[in-house]
């Protein structure tokens, strides 16, 4: 029997444009949003059409307010170019395309210069629950209607000067040896406190306690999980637990941390930063996640001013 071959799609693990573009060393990529299938659109209105009720429910204030300022559509992949056009006057944010992994050097530093890389591939249909990588529903929906309030942005360009002062205080170290060790524990504390506040984050609200972390407003399952099981540990956000407690990936967390409000979450990540210039980030707990070579050679070779 003749076989139609299917339209490629920019389905996660099954888009030739991307994976061409990785192949070619390109990171940064277009959207090119006539090769998303139909089947890609009906992702995303599944996911969104799923997920919707829980944000009212628990997602805190500022994230609903950038869903709509930013008028992500319910009915079929955004273009970025619009979600820019609607995100750039509110706090200079900007997303950007990207093909694949970015070092953690390159992608704090896109945050400094008000940039966010953005996978532009959706989840495939039988994977609607779980993903480990992010995708487009992750990276544009969880994540970029946070970038609409000023506080929250000015933490994540914080946080791409803590990557800058990394490099800065590890560059001098003459021992090869001891520079990549403390370089790697920096890293590691960075990601950490990454992943349990921008990822994962819980904060207080006006109803109660809320998320802010992406990859619970992208999970229909975390989400509930998140804010509503007894058996997840919820505790006010302490810098020295966060930094030296392991992050794991492949399944709900088990625990997470409250931050009082965004002003306090900006405030943390200067502690953050001081604590790196104090050296108290050189000794992390050993653990998840893993810092691997590409991103430790991205702060190796970060060029800063
Ligand atoms: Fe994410």
């Amino acid at each position: 029997m003749l076989q139609v071959a299917a339209a490629p799609g920019l389905t996660t693990g099954s888009a030739p444009f991307v994976e061409e573009a990785r192949h070619r060393g390109e990171l940064y990529i277009t959207q090119p949003y006539e090769l998303y299938s139909e089947e890609n659109q009906e992702s995303w209105r599944r996911l969104y059409r799923r997920i919707r009720p829980r944000w009212e429910l628990y997602a805190n204030e500022p994230f609903l307010e950038g869903v709509e300022a930013l008028q992500l559509p319910a009915d079929r992949v955004p273009r970025l170019s619009e979600i820019n056009r609607r995100l750039e006057p509110l706090t200079g944010f900007q997303t950007k395309p990207v093909s694949g992994y970015v070092p953690a050097f390159l992608f704090f530093d896109c945050l400094r210069r008000r940039e966010f890389p953005t996978t532009v591939t959706v989840r495939p249909p039988d994977r609607m629950d779980y993903l480990p990588e992010p995708d487009i529903f992750h990276d544009v929906a969880g994540h970029v209607p946070m970038h609409t309030r000023r506080t929250f942005a000015d933490v994540l360009v914080r946080f791409g000067d803590c990557a800058h002062t990394a490099v800065e205080m590890t560059r001098e170290v003459t021992d090869v040896r001891e520079r990549d060790r403390r370089l790697i524990n920096i890293i590691k504390a960075m990601s950490r406190f990454f992943w349990f506040t921008v990822e994962f984050g819980l904060m207080k609200g006006p109803r109660g306690i809320c998320a802010y972390g992406s990859g619970l407003l992208s999970s229909f399952g975390e989400l509930e999980h998140a804010i509503e099981s007894p058996e997840v540990q919820r505790y006010p956000l302490q810098l020295e637990w966060v930094i030296n407690q392991g992050a794991e990936i492949d399944h709900y967390q088990p625990l997470l941390f409250i931050v009082e409000s965004f002003e306090h979450l900006f405030d943390q990540v200067a502690r953050l930063e001081k604590w790196m210039r104090e050296g108290k980030l050189n000794n992390v707990a050993p653990g998840l996640p893993e810092i691997s070579e590409s991103d430790l050679n991205s702060f190796l070779e970060a060029v800063v001013d």
